[in-house]
């Protein structure tokens, strides 16, 4: 495994090494045990501290800086297996066979095409949407072509009743009793594929599913929006090979290949972030895995969790040379505002994720001068953030410093770094969300109430005009 990428295992291993060295006098791990509910914990604002269930899916230790999937650690994995590997283990729970895995990853190239998907995608004004809306919009498209969720037979008898009703039928939908003339074009002309494990949208199947569409629309998004068409998949490359070729209409080599394997496997998963929180409340309201991972790209999006990767790249080009870091760092910590790509809910001591994309942002950028002037940018930014609000607050780089200037490097623009890292997370999603269907109870924390009692109500011609509270 990783022949032609010995030096990028090298990497890795060194990285491993080094966290090993630097977080050895740290506590040993607490709260990993089984929890007798109801649980007792210290909850603070943003439901820091709240245990909301049971995993066996992954651990983040922050003081240790440990993130373990399954019980493998990060590096172990980065180094020795691929992301579709990651994947299969982060949702089954054990590393695959050979023949196992190449089930699987067959199963991921099934599922990788979504003509009809892909068409419906182009009827919007893609190229004026985020990215990550389009994501989110593709993965309702997927569900509306590979599932029977919003089907007749699944329809409740008072809507029945009502289409029934002729007065009631708006015209279009079938004018002058032509029933099929308006939706002819969507008559369904599904992939050969569709199975019945998908129908419902809340299997494993439904996963797998997202798995690979996910990274397929990523790349039709991104061709899309500079006004080219999609492209096909190469049959002579993995999943982040084609990621990276679909996205860019590039041939990556079999270094970026590997890279972008590596990128994936450590976004893969992480505990209870805002996304995975997001796409599991949706899902034990029992609603499908569409519209849970539809919540998490949602979630994701936003600057202070995955959008965080592209706002760093606007940042460093902001700062613009090394010299002029300091000044900059100091106008920013003046004006309280904070550092993106820096600070985490979780990790108190440097970002496993970070130790592994740091060294290869460097290695990428190497022969490359916009790359190295970035990094080296980046690097003294780092150097100050750490000696300063490190010390001080325990803040260091996280998991969106470096990705940026990674994929950058592979010519991929910045807006699609947030999309690459919904492609690696739906395996976390999807993983933890079948797991907590298992012992599923809705998700309902409460809100304290602050506000009045016993308020007079006024009626609207006698009040004046009154302040927001
Ligand atoms: N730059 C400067 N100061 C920071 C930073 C930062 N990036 N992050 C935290 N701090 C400071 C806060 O100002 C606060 O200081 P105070 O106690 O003096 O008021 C203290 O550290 C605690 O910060 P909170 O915002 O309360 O920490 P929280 O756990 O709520 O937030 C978060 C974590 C959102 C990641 C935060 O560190 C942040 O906004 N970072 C920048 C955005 C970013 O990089 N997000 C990606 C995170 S990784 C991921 O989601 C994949």
């Amino acid at each position: 495994m990783h022949e032609k990428t010995k030096e990028i295992t090298k990497i890795i291993i060194n990285a491993k090494e080094k966290a090993i060295k630097e977080t050895s006098h740290e506590p040993e791990p607490e709260l990993t045990k089984l929890v007798n509910w109801p649980v007792q914990c210290v909850v603070g604002p943003g439901l820091e501290g709240a245990i909301a269930c049971e995993t066996r899916i992954g651990y983040v230790n922050g003081s240790k800086g440990w993130l373990i999937y399954r019980g493998y650690n990060i590096f172990d994995l980065c180094a020795y297996a691929t992301f579709e590997e990651v994947s299969y283990l982060l949702m089954y729970g054990y590393l695959p066979s050979s023949t196992q895995l190449a089930a699987f990853k067959k199963k991921l190239i099934e599922y990788r095409t979504a003509h009809q998907t892909k068409r419906l995608l182009m009827s919007f004004p893609i190229e004026k949407m985020k990215p990550m809306a389009a994501l989110r919009l593709g993965t309702n498209l997927m569900r509306q072509e590979f599932t029977d969720v919003d089907s007749d037979k699944y329809l409740s008898s008072v809507a029945r009743i009502i289409a029934a009703d002729e007065d009631s039928i708006p015209m279009e939908t079938a004018p002058m009793g032509e029933e099929h003339a308006i939706y002819e074009f969507k008559r369904y002309q599904r992939e050969d594929i569709i199975k019945e494990d998908l129908k419902h949208a809340t299997g494993y199947e439904s996963c797998f599913h997202l798995l690979s569409g996910v990274a397929s629309l990523s790349g039709a998004i991104a061709r899309l929006r500079c006004g080219r068409m999609p492209i096909e998949h190469d049959p002579e490359l993995g999943f982040a090979g084609n990621l990276i070729y679909t996205m860019t209409g590039k041939k990556p080599t079999a270094i970026e290949e590997r890279i972008m394997d590596v990128a994936l496997i450590l976004h893969a998963d992480h505990g209870m972030n805002a996304s995975t929180f997001a796409a599991m409340v949706v899902a034990s309201t029992l609603s499908d895995v569409y519209l849970s991972v539809g919540a998490g790209i949602a979630a994701l999006q936003g600057s202070l969790h995955g959008g965080a990767n592209e706002r760093v790249i606007e940042m460093l080009k902001e700062i613009g040379s090394e010299e002029n870091v300091p000044a900059w760092f100091e106008k920013k910590r003046s004006k309280k505002e904070k550092i993106m790509g820096f600070g985490h809910r979780v990790y108190k001591s440097y970002d496993p994720r970070a130790r592994v994309l740091g060294p290869l942002a460097k290695y990428m950028t190497k022969e490359n001068k916009e790359g190295k002037r970035l990094y080296k940018i980046a690097r003294n930014l780092e150097k100050k953030v750490v000696e300063t609000l490190g010390v001080q607050k325990k803040i260091f780089p996280n998991v969106d410093f470096y990705s940026g200037i990674v994929y950058s490097s592979m010519g991929i623009k910045p807006d699609l770094f947030t999309p690459i890292f919904a492609v690696s997370r739906v395996a976390g999603w999807t993983s933890r969300v079948q797991e907590y269907l298992r012992k599923n109870r809705i998700f309902r924390p409460r809100a304290m109430y602050v506000g009045p009692f016993d308020k007079e109500f006024i009626a609207i011609g006698k009040r004046g005009r009154s302040k927001r509270s």
